[in-house]
């Protein structure tokens, strides 16, 4: 069982790093073969916007350090994906990751029924583990509902990816303290059980 890990964070060994270790560490207990990848040591252009992928769904045009990636995400059996708050929302190189991954989708129209169809050309049936760590103690004192569109728009990727099972865990009240994760045992905790989880066993 491979497990792979993604992340999103540009700030070296701080909180969304030290949950996403967390998370690994528990499926490497449980057996688990396990990679952690950093998108910031990546360079990873943005999707461009060509629909060329929706010519051979699943396989982008641009080839960067992106493209081993996106085929290991298809192969692996679980993901852990983490990312900071930034600004409401994830980090940017969090949202290039999800942009990119447009490759294996195509939403069009039931000819028929006029209603909404969507294909993936991603395998399903992984598990998945989101982490996100965010300033904000929960409920933010300001700007609440900006988090429920931020909460609301995160189950696009269980669902685009087909998950199997998937657990958000959300670390609060970080500020702007890079260990705070590192130093919150509860949390670790909660990390390295969704992280067992993803193995099942
Ligand atoms: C550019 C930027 C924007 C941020 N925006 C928010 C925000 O909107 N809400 C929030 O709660 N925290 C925000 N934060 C704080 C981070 O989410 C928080 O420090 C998080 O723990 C960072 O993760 P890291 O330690 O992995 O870098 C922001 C931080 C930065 C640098």
């Amino acid at each position: 069982m491979k497990v792979i890990g993604i992340n999103a964070s540009p700030r070296k060994k701080a909180n969304t790093q030290t949950l996403i270790e967390a998370a690994l560490g528990g499926a490497a207990e449980k057996g688990a073969e396990t990679r952690l990848v950093h998108l910031r040591e990546l360079k990873i252009n943005g999707c461009k916007g060509c629909e060329g992928c929706k010519k051979q769904l699943g396989k982008c045009v641009q080839t960067d350090d992106l493209t081993p990636l996106l085929q290991e995400m298809t192969t692996c059996d679980a993901i852990v994906l983490g990312t900071p708050v930034y600004c409401y929302h994830v980090s940017a190189q969090f949202k290039m990751l999800v942009d990119r991954l447009y490759s294996f989708f195509e939403s069009g129209e039931n000819p028929e029924t006029g209603e909404p169809t969507f294909k993936s050309a991603f395998p399903g049936g992984k598990n998945l583990l989101l982490l996100i760590s965010r300033g904000d103690p929960e409920p933010s004192p300001m700007y609440g509902k900006f988090y429920k569109h931020l909460d609301e728009w995160l189950n696009i990727i269980p669902f685009a990816l087909g998950a199997a099972q998937f657990e958000f865990l959300h670390q609060y009240g970080a500020h702007l303290e890079r260990k705070s994760a590192a130093n919150d045992a509860e949390v670790l905790q909660k990390a390295r059980l969704a992280g067992a989880k993803l193995v099942g066993k």
